[in-house]
């Protein structure tokens, strides 16, 4: 089957996946219009009906030889809309050309349709997947010498398209891009509610769903990451649109800087969506002969629901996106010692962790902050990456002692970042991140590393890459504790300083894409002060990212129900840890929330009851055998409101086969008596053994499905597992 098409005839451009469609065509100025994106059936006649033009006022004014006021590009569905022609909504590009001029207007010349996928140059992106077609369609402007290329490519399997753009300078000329965006989609109408996500600190993900309101509204960020506030990622869908029910569309860019998540609602009732790089103090200079190309953007639609977008961005990412090595091997479950001891560790107090984690069935010790240079406290030694001996003795013979109990070795590394006090700054002040004789902004008592500088990726590869080898580390966990500030960098030409921050993440990508082709199989966990840069460009590199810096389980369930609206639950580290101050949330609970993600533990396993031993040891190799599976292979499925607020929260883990589903009901207060929840994702052919009792799978998904709470002090976490024969 072909899921890319052209209509030579009619100039009709068509992308299907499995279940969606979408459609556009080139109009007699060489616009490309969009026509349509939703359920797949729809006519090639049916399509082209799909644009109506109408006049409007001068107000609206359209070019000199293209006809009526009808044709006024500020009412045009553009696929790829220019800046200062006609349309004043947000465009797909501005450049400034050597005469000062900055009117671009891009029109079509060409296209060509392929098999696979094209990733962009030195970024993360979509890179698999089965039945994959691309169409590239390139467009000139209409009076200056650059082209921009817009790669379509189809994910049939997840429904999934990916967008991006490359702008090319083809004269003799410099030119200045000073907006580029991935993806422009405009939809008929502006009855929408948008669903994001929105955080701070400790309280990432926390999903937000409003009406689209008249005028322009944004997600961004310019901390030089994504960070914990605003997530690259966004849904538009119908006002009545539920978890199981209504049309969906989802936006997810795969970058991890500064982004803009733009949708605008304009004067004629459409909506226009753009995602790209954030233009503020954003200029790239582009010479003759080079090209900028932009993130990409996935879009996915759904029409059953939010549940149904979630699970395509789930499957996207898991089989198109995040590293190839860790697509179908489990992951490790994994002890990290960070809430555990901090700072405060030597070998010995290592040992007995790894004792306890070993005893347990744990396969993986995470020696977090604190292994190198001088470090004992937050406030030196970033750069130095070298062991500090006094504290763990050689890596070398810590990881045979692992070894030895059967765990396998993982560090913590911050490598983008320079503490003041350290030998690195001694020796190269000149990398860091700054403006010359201002004063630097501070975050955690460290400076940020110039990563645009390639000196400064060959330093960070040199020691990470020795140490992994030494070390023989199988994971590694890198983590970014601060945000940009004065992106300014020593290495540039004062008109190059506006690409500060997007060459800084070219660098970070450079560094990952460095040590995965050199060490495959090594498993990188992302991390920046819990999730403060999760996102679908680091998920490419990194299996997994930790979700949040709270590991309260309480807070866990809104910030990992947030997680799995856009993102898999496979890809959302989460840990068992202590109990904060005041709160009696039982281990089951604790590690029945866990369970949602990469489990692991982050608490004195040496210190465990002797019921919790016996609890944690019993889960453990259920999670190595089934569980863990679950979580990596399944389908997710949430049976209760999506932003994890009520009470019960409960998620369905459902295998391929649909023949295993695992239930987890918490409930957050004491509460004793019965719930009812409606189940999805189990097969009406199957009968499935629930307890002691067959039922059918029919009947478990037109009943309601009862789970009785016995008031447990603290909350209380319920497990059902449905198992089908045959
Ligand atoms: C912030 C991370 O989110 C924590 O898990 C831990 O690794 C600390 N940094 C270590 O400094």
């Amino acid at each position: 089957m072909k899921y890319v098409s052209y209509q030579a005839k009619t100039q009709l451009f068509q992308l299907h996946t499995k279940h969606t469609q979408r459609a556009f065509y080139c109009d007699p100025a060489k616009r490309l219009i969009q026509l349509y994106y939703g359920a797949r059936g729809m006519s090639e006649e049916a399509l082209l009906l799909c644009e109506s033009r109408q006049a409007y006022s001068s107000f609206s004014p359209v070019p000199e030889l293209e006809g009526g006021l009808e044709n006024s590009p500020d009412n045009l569905a553009q696929l790829f809309p220019g800046f200062d022609c006609g349309d004043y909504r947000l465009s797909g590009a501005i450049i400034r050309d050597a005469s000062g001029a900055a009117a671009t207007d891009f029109r079509y010349r060409s296209h060509n349709i392929y098999p696979g996928c094209v990733v962009p140059e030195g970024l993360p992106g979509a890179n698999r997947g089965k039945n994959t077609e691309t169409l590239e369609i390139t467009l000139s402007d209409q009076t200056r010498p650059v082209e921009c290329v817009l790669y379509f490519t189809v994910f049939p399997e997840s429904d999934t398209i990916t967008e991006f753009t490359v702008i090319r300078n083809c004269g003799t000329e410099a030119v200045q891009i000073e907006r580029i965006t991935s993806a422009v989609l405009d939809l008929p109408g502006d009855e929408w509610d948008q669903l994001s996500l929105s955080g701070t600190y400790a309280e990432e993900f926390q999903l937000r769903r409003q009406a689209l309101h008249h005028g322009l509204q944004i997600q961004r960020s310019l901390r030089g990451s994504t960070g914990h506030q605003a997530n690259p990622a966004t849904a538009l869908l119908t006002r009545d649109a539920t978890e199981t029910q209504g049309a969906v569309y989802g936006a997810a860019l795969l970058y991890s800087g500064n982004f803009s998540v733009e949708i605008e609602c304009s004067q004629y009732h459409a909506t226009r969506l753009a995602l790209g790089i954030a233009d503020t103090d954003f200029r790239w200079l582009l010479n003759p002969g080079e090209s900028l190309s932009a993130p990409e953007t996935a879009f996915t639609f759904s029409g059953n629901g939010i549940g149904g977008m979630s699970r395509n961005f789930h499957n996207f990412f898991r089989h198109s996106v995040m590293p190839e090595a860790w697509e179908k091997r489990p992951r490790p479950l994994l002890c990290n010692s960070w809430e555990a001891m901090r700072f405060d560790f030597d070998r010995d107090r290592l040992l007995k962790l790894a004792d306890a984690a070993a005893a347990q069935g744990v396969e993986l010790l995470v020696l977090d902050d604190g292994w190198f240079g001088e470090r004992n406290e937050a406030d030196s030694s970033l750069g130095d990456w070298f062991v500090n001996t006094k504290k763990v003795g050689s890596l070398a013979t810590l990881s045979d002692e692992l070894a030895q109990r059967g765990l396998g070795f993982g560090l913590w590394f911050e490598p983008e970042m320079i503490s003041r006090k350290s030998r690195l700054f001694e020796e190269h002040p000149e990398w860091v991140l700054g403006v010359p004789g201002h004063d630097l902004c501070i975050g955690r008592n460290q400076l940020v590393l110039d990563m645009t500088r390639s000196e400064v990726v060959d330093y960070l590869f040199g020691c990470m890459s020795r140490l992994i080898q030494e070390a023989r580390l199988t994971y590694i966990k890198w983590d970014m504790n601060r945000n940009l500030t004065e992106a300014y960098s020593r290495a540039l030409p004062p008109i190059r300083q506006s690409e500060v921050r997007h060459r800084y993440l070219l660098g970070v990508y450079a560094l990952h894409t460095r040590l995965l082709k050199s060490f495959p199989e090594l498993l990188i966990e992302g991390c920046s002060g819990g999730g403060g840069r999760f996102d679908g460009g680091m998920l490419h590199y990194c299996a997994q990212l930790w979700c949040s810096d709270n590991t309260d389980a309480e807070a866990r369930l809104a910030i990992q129900f947030g997680e799995s609206t856009f993102y898999p639950p496979c890809a959302a580290g989460s840990h068992v840890a202590s109990n904060y101050p005041g709160k009696t949330h039982s281990f089951a609970m604790r590690r029945a929330v866990a369970a949602f993600g990469t489990f692991g533990y982050e608490m004195k396993l040496d210190e465990l009851t002797p019921e919790e031993q016996k609890a944690a040891m019993a889960y453990n190799l259920d999670y190595r055998h089934t569980h863990g599976k679950l979580v990596q292979t399944g389908d997710f499925y949430r049976l209760t409101a999506g932003d994890g607020s009520g009470n019960p929260v409960a998620w369905l883990q459902v295998s391929p086969d649909r023949k295993l589903a695992r239930l987890t009901a918490v409930m957050r207060k004491n509460f004793a008596g019965s719930i009812k929840l409606r189940l999805q994702g189990l097969s009406e052919t199957l009968t499935y053994r629930v307890g002691d009792k067959n039922i059918s799978g029919a009947k478990l998904l037109r009943n309601p499905f009862a789970i009785t709470f016995d008031g447990a002090v603290g909350g209380e976490a319920k497990i059902v597992d449905f198992t089908a024969e045959g």
